[in-house]
């Protein structure tokens, strides 16, 4: 048995003993759980401290400070990479508080998140860069021959456009590719649906979320195999991934909370939001290692470095390759308007991919190479109609689902 001094004790406790005043008055029997009022009243009775279960006097001290401590670096840790923040936008504060709580438990537990990259003096461009020019256009170009994509996405897609397509002809081609299958499975059987009874089969799995969702995450899962090989010096694929992952998901959750339909194809476009920028890694290293130093050293985006060094960023490149592959347009654009969803040709939707971007940057759940990110455009919280509850539900469910889902798509 614990005991712990008045000023320690805490609503939820329960008393292990009988709790007497000094007087020898009857207060409280064993068993009772404490609340807030009788807490005050205690002082008022001279009441000193009292018996309680499972807690020590020392280990709730302890515990206070550690919780404290914690707190004031996570504060410090959020505060070095958020964008500045806006009172009064109620969304924006939410998320940040979240965070704040996240690495809080983090630095309390000992497992302290990976220290933030600095870059102190200003960066030099690589030799010869001035004399480089580059063009987005002939950077896909040349890269897709080296990425090409799964004759398995184009299978699916030919049966699902022919006019005697069934579940059964799309089924057959998913069964075809036994890894493809077994990981659809595992997903459509993950928190990511959450459905009640086990899904043992595609076709059942086609009947229950439909044709074309299905080819959103067959797509999914072929694209991440085709990157799978990208040498480790040029990007950390698994953070890159984790980073993806966790935009489509929060994509996907946003769309899903505002009753937009077929939540699929933002799960895609957030996989594939930044997909260009596994080309400028691997076809200019250089430049890019330059332009990861600039953001670091002017605490900018690294979308914004990236059109100071190339004259574009990673969306004009992930737009063309996506061309190449003929990837629909209704996930391309959302992906192209991902840094800028409130340009004039920008697709309405464009906000959800851009909002799931800002939380998976927010929250550092893997990272494509930036550290620092803007801040969310107010009228478009407020076109969106989000509360903070909301926005929480989101961060709360989509972390569940972001590492089922990590394990589903880069475990065998
Ligand atoms: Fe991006
Ligand atoms: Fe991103």
């Amino acid at each position: 048995m614990g005991r712990v001094t008045v000023n320690n004790l805490q609503e939820g406790m329960v008393l292990e003993e009988d709790l007497r005043a000094p007087n020898g008055r009857f207060i409280l029997g064993k068993g009772a759980t404490l609340k807030d009022k009788y807490i005050r009243m205690f002082k008022i009775w001279g009441i000193t401290g009292a018996g309680v279960e499972g807690v020590e006097d020392g280990e709730v001290v302890r515990r206070a400070l550690l919780e404290e401590d914690a707190l004031r670096r996570s504060r410090s840790f959020v505060d070095a990479y958020f964008p500045p923040e806006d009172g009064e936008d109620v969304c924006a504060t939410a998320v940040r508080s979240f965070c704040v709580r996240k690495f809080a438990e983090e630095f309390a537990s000992g497992t302290s998140p990976s220290p933030l990259p600095e870059v102190k003096k200003l960066p030099r461009p690589p030799e010869g860069h001035f004399g480089r020019s580059f063009s987005a256009y002939a950077m896909a170009k040349d890269e897709v021959r080296l990425f090409s994509f799964p004759d398995i996405y184009f299978k699916i897609q030919e049966v699902i456009n022919s006019p005697i397509s069934s579940a059964t002809s799309i089924a057959k081609v998913v069964g075809n590719d036994p890894n493809l299958a077994a990981r659809l499975l595992k997903l459509v059987n993950s928190s990511f649906y959450g459905f009640p009874n086990p899904i043992q089969s595609i076709p059942r799995a086609i009947a229950i979320i439909g044709s074309n969702e299905l080819t959103s995450l067959a797509l999914a899962v072929s694209t991440m195999k085709v990157f799978k090989n990208v040498p480790e010096e040029y990007v950390d694929m698994k953070s890159f991934w984790r980073h993806s992952i966790a935009c489509g998901v929060f994509s996907r959750l946003l769309a899903y909370n505002k009753r937009v339909r077929s939540e699929e194809r933002f799960f895609l476009s957030g996989l594939l939001h930044d997909l260009g920028r596994i080309l400028l890694y691997t076809k200019a290293p250089n430049e890019m290692t330059y332009a990861l130093e600039l953001s670091l050293f002017e605490h900018i985006p690294l979308w914004r470095a990236e059109k100071r060094v190339f004259g574009f960023d990673h969306t004009a490149v992930g737009k063309t390759l996506m061309e190449e592959w003929r990837i629909p347009r209704g996930i391309s654009l959302l992906c192209a308007y991902h840094h800028d969803p409130v340009a004039e040709e920008a697709p309405e939707e464009a906000c959800f991919v851009h909002l799931a971007d800002y939380l998976a940057n927010s929250l550092r759940v893997g990272t494509s190479g930036s550290l620092y990110f803007s801040g969310v455009d107010r009228a478009l919280w407020e076109r969106l109609e989000l509360n903070e509850g909301d926005v929480e539900a989101v961060l709360v469910q989509g972390e569940r689902q972001i590492r089922e889902i990590m394990n589903i798509f880069l475990i065998s």
